[in-house]
C-alpha cells in the first residue's frame, strides 16, 4: 500500500476496510483478545503537552504518586498475563527504583510494558535488564510543525530516537497517534501508517484525541475522530497485519460500543484498567474516562461478556508478536 492508497482509503466512507481489517486481524493473530492490565501509576509529569490532562500546567487535578508496595500490590491482584506501567514523566521514579519494582514485579508469570515516555538509552537498557519487555511510546504525529505546536520544549527527532533506541535494545516496541488534533492533515495521517511501517512497530495504539478543558485545547467534543481513528487502525491492521493493536478506552469514550467496534475492525487488545480504584479518575488524561468507578471484578466480568458477545475469547498466552507475514 503506497501514500495515496493510504489516503484515498482515509477519505473514504467505505465499510469494507474494516471487515477487510478484521479478516486480515483473524488470518495472522486469530481470534484470541490479549488483556493487558493498565496500572496508572503517577499522574505527576514534567511535561506540557497541550492536549494532555496531566501536563504540568493543569493545577485544577490533584496529583499522585502510588507507592513502590501499591504498585507491585495492584500487579498481584490483577489477573491479566501482561502488566502495564503507565505514568507521566516523574523524575521521583528514578531508574533504580523503577527496576526494583520491575523486578518484583517480574517475579510473577507475567509480561512487563512500560509506558512511562521519553528516558535515556542507558534508563531504557536498565530496565530491559530488570525484566521489562515491551514499551509504548506513541509518536503522537509525525507531522514536524504540528508536534512541535504540541509538545513546547520537546523534541520530536528525540521521541522518534527513543523508539528506535527501544527497537534495537530488544524491547516489543509500540507506538501510535492521537487522531483529530486541531490542523493534523490526513496526509500526516498517512505518514503516520507509513512510519509505523519503517519502525517496524510491534503494536500501535491509535486514540482520537478528546479536548481536555483545563488544557490550552479545551473546545468541543469532535465525534467524527472515532471514525477517522477507526480508519487508521483498519489500515494499520492490513499493512502490518500481524501486529497488537488495541480497542482504545478513548475509543470507547466517545462511542460507547467503540472497543467491540475496533475489535471487529482490526484490533486484538484490550488493556483493562487495574489501577486501584482511588486513583483511576485523577488519571485524567482526558474527560469522562471510561471504567474510573467499577471494581476490578466488575470490569473483567463486563469486559469478558463483551468479548464472548462477538465470539471471541481471552487468549491464555501472554500475547507477544507472533511475526507471521
Ligand atoms: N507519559 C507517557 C508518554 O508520553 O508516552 C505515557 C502517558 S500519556 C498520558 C499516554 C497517552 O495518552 C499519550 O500517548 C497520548 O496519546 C494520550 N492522550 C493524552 N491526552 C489525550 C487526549 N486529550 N485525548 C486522547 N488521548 C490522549
Ligand atoms: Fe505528560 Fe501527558 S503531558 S503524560
Amino acid at each position: 500500500m503506497n501514500k495515496k492508497e493510504i489516503i484515498e482509503l482515509l477519505k473514504n466512507n467505505d465499510k469494507e476496510l474494516f471487515s477487510r481489517a478484521n479478516d486480515a486481524r483473524k488470518k495472522y493473530t486469530g481470534d484470541g483478545i490479549h488483556l493487558r492490565g493498565l496500572i496508572e501509576f503517577s499522574n505527576i509529569c514534567k511535561r506540557n503537552c497541550l492536549y494532555c490532562g496531566l501536563q504540568s500546567s493543569n493545577k485544577n487535578i490533584t496529583r499522585y504518586r502510588m507507592s513502590e508496595d501499591e504498585i507491585i500490590t495492584a500487579a498481584k491482584n490483577c489477573t491479566c498475563k501482561t502488566i502495564v506501567l503507565q505514568s507521566g514523566e516523574d523524575d521521583f521514579f528514578t531508574t533504580s527504583k523503577l527496576c526494583k519494582i520491575i523486578e518484583k514485579i517480574k517475579e510473577n508469570d507475567v509480561a512487563l510494558t512500560l509506558s512511562i515516555g521519553e528516558r535515556s538509552y542507558s534508563d531504557y537498557k536498565e530496565f530491559y535488564k530488570a525484566g521489562a519487555d515491551r514499551y509504548l511510546l506513541r509518536i503522537e504525529t509525525t507531522d514536524k510543525n504540528l508536534y512541535k505546536k504540541m509538545h513546547p520544549k520537546a523534541s520530536f527527532e528525540n521521541r522518534k530516537k527513543c523508539l528506535y533506541n527501544l527497537k534495537e535494545l530488544g524491547y516489543e516496541t509500540g507506538t501510535g497517534s492521537l487522531v483529530g488534533l486541531p490542523e493534523q492533515t490526513i496526509d500526516s495521517l498517512a505518514d503516520d501508517i507509513l512510519f509505523y511501517k519503517k519502525l517496524d512497530a510491534d503494536m500501535v495504539g491509535i486514540g482520537p484525541f478528546i479536548p481536555h478543558p483545563d488544557t490550552p485545547l479545551k473546545g468541543k467534543l469532535q465525534t467524527a475522530n472515532f471514525e477517522l481513528a477507526l480508519r487508521m487502525m483498519s489500515i494499520t491492521r492490513i499493512l502490518l497485519k500481524d501486529i497488537n493493536i488495541p480497542a482504545t478506552s478513548a475509543m470507547e469514550t466517545i462511542n460507547p460500543n467503540g472497543r467491540i467496534i475496533a475489535l471487529n475492525a482490526g484490533a486484538n487488545v484490550i488493556m483493562p484498567n487495574a489501577t486501584p480504584l482511588k486513583y483511576r479518575a485523577k488519571y485524567e488524561i482526558y474527560p469522562n474516562k471510561i471504567c474510573t468507578d467499577e471494581q476490578p471484578e466488575k470490569c473483567d466480568i463486563c469486559i469478558k461478556s463483551k468479548i464472548a458477545s462477538i465470539g471471541r475469547y481471552v487468549s491464555e498466552d501472554k500475547g507477544f508478536r507472533t511475526k507471521n507475514n
